[in-house]
Protein backbone atom coordinates (compact mmCIF):
# COMPACT_ATOMS: atom_id res chain seq x y z
CA UNK A 1 0.00 0.00 0.00
CA UNK A 2 3.01 1.75 -0.12
CA UNK A 3 3.03 2.97 -3.84
CA UNK A 4 1.77 5.92 -5.80
CA UNK A 5 -0.58 5.76 -8.30
CA UNK A 6 1.20 6.57 -10.94
CA UNK A 7 -1.44 5.51 -13.82
CA UNK A 8 -1.93 6.69 -17.10
CA UNK A 9 -5.42 6.37 -17.92
CA UNK A 10 -7.56 7.96 -21.29
CA UNK A 11 -10.16 10.13 -21.38
CA UNK A 12 -13.24 8.50 -23.68
CA UNK A 13 -15.05 10.55 -26.60
CA UNK A 14 -17.65 11.05 -24.21
CA UNK A 15 -15.66 12.56 -21.21
CA UNK A 16 -15.66 9.30 -19.31
CA UNK A 17 -12.47 8.29 -17.07
CA UNK A 18 -11.74 4.79 -17.05
CA UNK A 19 -10.39 3.91 -14.05
CA UNK A 20 -8.16 0.66 -13.48
CA UNK A 21 -10.19 -2.27 -11.22
CA UNK A 22 -7.65 -2.02 -8.54
CA UNK A 23 -8.32 1.77 -7.70
CA UNK A 24 -12.22 1.50 -7.84
CA UNK A 25 -11.46 -1.47 -5.37
CA UNK A 26 -8.58 0.37 -3.24
CA UNK A 27 -10.96 3.55 -2.93
CA UNK A 28 -14.25 1.62 -2.55
CA UNK A 29 -15.66 3.31 -5.97
CA UNK A 30 -18.71 1.21 -5.84
CA UNK A 31 -21.13 1.93 -9.00
CA UNK A 32 -23.29 5.34 -8.55
CA UNK A 33 -21.13 6.11 -5.86
CA UNK A 34 -20.60 10.23 -5.74
CA UNK A 35 -17.34 10.99 -4.85
CA UNK A 36 -16.16 14.84 -4.60
CA UNK A 37 -13.39 16.16 -6.94
CA UNK A 38 -11.53 19.29 -6.83
CA UNK A 39 -8.32 21.00 -7.91
CA UNK A 40 -5.15 22.72 -6.99
CA UNK A 41 -3.52 24.42 -10.46
CA UNK A 42 -2.68 21.12 -12.74
CA UNK A 43 -3.63 18.66 -10.04
CA UNK A 44 -7.43 16.92 -10.52
CA UNK A 45 -8.12 15.32 -6.76
CA UNK A 46 -10.79 12.47 -6.78
CA UNK A 47 -11.58 12.03 -3.02
CA UNK A 48 -12.76 8.57 -2.01
CA UNK A 49 -16.42 8.31 -0.87
CA UNK A 50 -17.83 9.84 1.95
CA UNK A 51 -19.33 6.61 2.35
CA UNK A 52 -15.88 5.07 2.71
CA UNK A 53 -13.77 4.78 6.14
CA UNK A 54 -10.68 5.67 5.59
CA UNK A 55 -9.09 5.23 8.88
CA UNK A 56 -9.25 4.12 11.86
CA UNK A 57 -7.06 5.09 14.93
CA UNK A 58 -6.11 2.72 17.91
CA UNK A 59 -4.38 3.61 20.77
CA UNK A 60 -2.98 0.33 22.49
CA UNK A 61 -1.69 2.04 25.26
CA UNK A 62 -2.09 5.58 27.02
CA UNK A 63 1.46 4.92 29.15
CA UNK A 64 4.42 6.12 27.90
CA UNK A 65 8.04 6.36 29.22
CA UNK A 66 8.33 9.91 28.39
CA UNK A 67 6.53 13.01 29.96
CA UNK A 68 7.06 16.00 27.24
CA UNK A 69 5.84 19.46 28.18
CA UNK A 70 3.43 19.47 25.34
CA UNK A 71 1.75 16.67 25.99
CA UNK A 72 -2.06 16.93 27.02
CA UNK A 73 -1.35 13.88 29.16
CA UNK A 74 -0.01 16.30 31.46
CA UNK A 75 -3.66 17.62 32.13
CA UNK A 76 -6.13 14.32 32.15
CA UNK A 77 -6.57 12.53 35.18
CA UNK A 78 -7.47 9.22 32.99
CA UNK A 79 -6.17 6.07 34.76
CA UNK A 80 -3.22 4.14 32.52
CA UNK A 81 -3.64 0.87 30.83
CA UNK A 82 -2.78 -0.84 27.75
CA UNK A 83 -5.26 -2.24 25.42
CA UNK A 84 -6.29 -5.85 25.74
CA UNK A 85 -5.67 -8.14 23.14
CA UNK A 86 -9.42 -9.55 22.96
CA UNK A 87 -10.70 -5.71 22.44
CA UNK A 88 -7.99 -5.61 19.38
CA UNK A 89 -9.43 -8.72 18.58
CA UNK A 90 -12.88 -7.41 18.46
CA UNK A 91 -11.81 -4.51 16.49
CA UNK A 92 -9.94 -6.55 14.11
CA UNK A 93 -13.63 -8.80 13.60
CA UNK A 94 -15.09 -5.27 13.32
CA UNK A 95 -12.90 -4.11 10.29
CA UNK A 96 -13.27 -7.31 8.42
CA UNK A 97 -17.31 -5.73 7.22
CA UNK A 98 -14.85 -2.97 5.52
CA UNK A 99 -13.74 -3.44 2.08
CA UNK A 100 -11.55 -2.27 1.55
CA UNK A 101 -10.14 -2.09 4.84
CA UNK A 102 -9.52 1.68 6.32
CA UNK A 103 -5.92 2.67 7.10
CA UNK A 104 -5.18 1.31 10.78
CA UNK A 105 -3.11 3.89 12.71
CA UNK A 106 -1.46 2.90 16.32
CA UNK A 107 -1.16 6.05 17.92
CA UNK A 108 -3.14 8.07 20.23
CA UNK A 109 -1.64 9.73 23.67
CA UNK A 110 0.64 6.93 24.77
CA UNK A 111 3.42 5.08 23.40
CA UNK A 112 2.28 2.39 21.20
CA UNK A 113 5.49 0.50 21.17
CA UNK A 114 5.22 0.14 24.94
CA UNK A 115 2.67 -2.38 24.11
CA UNK A 116 4.28 -5.44 24.58
CA UNK A 117 1.82 -6.95 21.77
CA UNK A 118 1.88 -4.01 19.47
CA UNK A 119 4.16 -6.43 16.88
CA UNK A 120 0.98 -9.20 16.84
CA UNK A 121 -1.75 -5.67 16.77
CA UNK A 122 0.29 -4.63 13.23
CA UNK A 123 0.53 -7.97 12.06
CA UNK A 124 -3.18 -8.45 12.29
CA UNK A 125 -4.03 -5.49 11.14
CA UNK A 126 -1.83 -6.07 8.04
CA UNK A 127 -3.69 -9.48 7.56
CA UNK A 128 -6.70 -7.59 7.07
CA UNK A 129 -5.24 -5.96 3.58
CA UNK A 130 -4.85 -2.52 5.78
CA UNK A 131 -2.05 0.19 5.42
CA UNK A 132 -0.74 0.08 8.91
CA UNK A 133 0.71 2.95 10.43
CA UNK A 134 2.45 3.71 13.67
CA UNK A 135 3.81 7.30 15.81
CA UNK A 136 6.42 6.60 18.08
CA UNK A 137 8.32 8.91 20.34
CA UNK A 138 11.35 6.61 19.01
CA UNK A 139 12.91 6.18 22.57
CA UNK A 140 11.94 2.15 22.27
CA UNK A 141 12.99 1.27 18.76
CA UNK A 142 15.97 -1.02 19.30
CA UNK A 143 17.35 -3.06 16.66
CA UNK A 144 14.92 -6.46 17.56
CA UNK A 145 12.03 -3.91 17.78
CA UNK A 146 12.51 -2.38 13.90
CA UNK A 147 13.43 -6.02 12.85
CA UNK A 148 9.76 -6.87 13.68
CA UNK A 149 8.23 -4.53 12.96
CA UNK A 150 10.29 -4.00 9.00
CA UNK A 151 8.67 -7.96 8.93
CA UNK A 152 5.27 -7.88 9.83
CA UNK A 153 5.32 -5.13 6.86
CA UNK A 154 4.72 -1.87 8.80
CA UNK A 155 3.98 0.18 6.17
CA UNK A 156 4.58 3.75 7.82
CA UNK A 157 6.63 5.00 10.76
CA UNK A 158 5.96 8.11 12.24
CA UNK A 159 9.06 9.70 14.61
CA UNK A 160 8.19 12.23 16.85
CA UNK A 161 11.04 15.02 16.95
CA UNK A 162 9.92 18.02 18.50
CA UNK A 163 13.03 19.05 18.50
CA UNK A 164 16.02 20.02 16.25
CA UNK A 165 18.47 20.39 18.17
CA UNK A 166 19.55 18.18 21.13
CA UNK A 167 18.77 21.27 23.57
CA UNK A 168 15.56 22.61 22.01
CA UNK A 169 14.94 18.35 21.84
CA UNK A 170 15.28 18.37 25.55
CA UNK A 171 13.13 21.01 26.35
CA UNK A 172 9.86 19.36 25.07
CA UNK A 173 10.89 15.56 25.06
CA UNK A 174 11.64 15.60 28.87
CA UNK A 175 13.37 12.08 29.19
CA UNK A 176 14.54 11.39 26.00
CA UNK A 177 17.73 12.22 24.07
CA UNK A 178 18.00 13.45 20.31
CA UNK A 179 21.27 11.38 19.22
CA UNK A 180 19.12 8.06 20.19
CA UNK A 181 15.99 8.95 18.84
CA UNK A 182 18.63 9.69 15.08
CA UNK A 183 20.86 6.89 16.22
CA UNK A 184 17.56 4.66 16.07
CA UNK A 185 15.83 6.15 13.03
CA UNK A 186 19.33 5.30 11.00
CA UNK A 187 19.12 1.86 12.54
CA UNK A 188 15.73 1.26 10.96
CA UNK A 189 16.65 3.26 8.09
CA UNK A 190 19.35 0.74 7.15
CA UNK A 191 17.52 -2.55 8.01
CA UNK A 192 14.51 -1.72 6.47
CA UNK A 193 14.45 -2.65 2.19
CA UNK A 194 16.03 -0.37 0.07
CA UNK A 195 15.07 0.98 -3.28
CA UNK A 196 12.65 4.00 -5.17
CA UNK A 197 10.34 3.39 -2.59
CA UNK A 198 11.65 1.94 0.93
CA UNK A 199 9.30 0.33 2.98
CA UNK A 200 8.05 1.12 6.09
CA UNK A 201 8.15 4.60 5.09
CA UNK A 202 9.28 6.96 7.27
CA UNK A 203 7.57 10.19 8.12
CA UNK A 204 9.08 12.65 11.18
CA UNK A 205 6.34 14.57 13.29
CA UNK A 206 6.57 17.56 15.36
CA UNK A 207 4.45 20.44 16.90
CA UNK A 208 5.83 23.12 15.44
CA UNK A 209 6.01 25.57 18.58
CA UNK A 210 8.11 28.37 17.16
CA UNK A 211 6.67 28.76 13.48
CA UNK A 212 3.11 28.58 15.38
CA UNK A 213 4.36 31.12 17.61
CA UNK A 214 5.71 33.17 14.51
CA UNK A 215 2.70 33.33 12.38
CA UNK A 216 0.45 34.36 15.61
CA UNK A 217 2.70 37.41 15.88
CA UNK A 218 2.62 38.24 12.17
CA UNK A 219 -1.39 37.86 12.38
CA UNK A 220 -1.42 39.32 15.80
CA UNK A 221 -4.78 41.46 16.19
CA UNK A 222 -6.25 39.35 13.04
CA UNK A 223 -10.04 38.58 13.28
CA UNK A 224 -10.60 35.21 12.62
CA UNK A 225 -6.67 33.60 12.53
CA UNK A 226 -6.13 29.76 12.61
CA UNK A 227 -2.85 27.66 12.99
CA UNK A 228 -2.29 24.67 12.25
CA UNK A 229 0.64 22.29 11.90
CA UNK A 230 1.19 19.49 9.55
CA UNK A 231 3.69 15.98 9.53
CA UNK A 232 6.10 15.77 6.62
CA UNK A 233 6.86 12.03 5.33
CA UNK A 234 9.33 10.93 2.57
CA UNK A 235 11.43 8.38 0.94
CA UNK A 236 15.35 8.59 0.41
CA UNK A 237 14.48 9.75 -3.01
CA UNK A 238 14.52 13.11 -2.13
CA UNK A 239 10.59 13.23 -2.37
CA UNK A 240 10.38 14.73 1.19
CA UNK A 241 7.66 16.97 1.59
CA UNK A 242 8.44 20.30 4.36
CA UNK A 243 6.48 19.86 7.72
CA UNK A 244 5.00 23.74 8.31
CA UNK A 245 2.91 25.57 10.26
CA UNK A 246 1.10 28.23 8.49
CA UNK A 247 -1.67 30.12 9.22
CA UNK A 248 -4.74 30.78 7.49
CA UNK A 249 -7.73 33.86 7.56
CA UNK A 250 -11.77 33.31 7.39
CA UNK A 251 -14.20 31.44 10.08
C1 LIG B 1 0.71 12.21 21.75
S1 LIG B 1 1.97 11.51 20.78
C2 LIG B 1 1.66 9.78 20.90
C3 LIG B 1 2.62 8.94 20.14
C4 LIG B 1 4.04 8.92 20.67
N1 LIG B 1 4.12 8.85 22.07
C5 LIG B 1 4.80 10.08 20.12
O1 LIG B 1 5.24 10.96 20.89
O2 LIG B 1 4.92 10.13 18.90
C6 LIG B 1 1.43 11.83 19.11
C7 LIG B 1 1.88 13.13 18.55
O3 LIG B 1 1.24 14.17 19.24
C8 LIG B 1 2.15 15.23 19.34
N2 LIG B 1 1.74 16.10 20.41
C9 LIG B 1 2.18 16.14 21.68
N3 LIG B 1 1.56 17.10 22.36
C10 LIG B 1 0.70 17.68 21.52
C11 LIG B 1 -0.22 18.74 21.62
N4 LIG B 1 -0.40 19.39 22.76
N5 LIG B 1 -0.94 19.08 20.54
C12 LIG B 1 -0.78 18.41 19.36
N6 LIG B 1 0.07 17.38 19.20
C13 LIG B 1 0.80 17.03 20.27
C14 LIG B 1 3.47 14.56 19.57
O4 LIG B 1 4.55 15.40 19.23
C15 LIG B 1 3.37 13.37 18.64
O5 LIG B 1 3.87 13.70 17.36
S1 LIG C 1 6.11 10.61 23.95
FE1 LIG C 1 4.10 11.00 23.02
S2 LIG C 1 2.59 10.25 24.50
FE2 LIG C 1 4.56 10.29 25.54
S3 LIG C 1 4.52 12.21 26.67
FE3 LIG C 1 5.52 12.60 24.67
S4 LIG C 1 3.88 13.23 23.26
FE4 LIG C 1 2.92 12.33 25.07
Amino acid sequence: MNSRLGLRVRVEEDGRLALPPEVIARYGLKPSAEVWIDDDLDTLRLRRPLTQLAKVYVEPTNSCNLNCVTCVRNVWTESLGHMSMATFERIVEGLRAFAPPPVVFFGGFGEPLAHRDIVSMVTQAKALGACVELITNGTLLNEALARQLIAAQLDVLWVSLDGTTPESFADVRLGAALPQILENVGRFRELRSHGYYPVPELGIAFVAHHLIQFTREALRGEQNASYYSTKARGGEAGRSQAAHAGARHGP
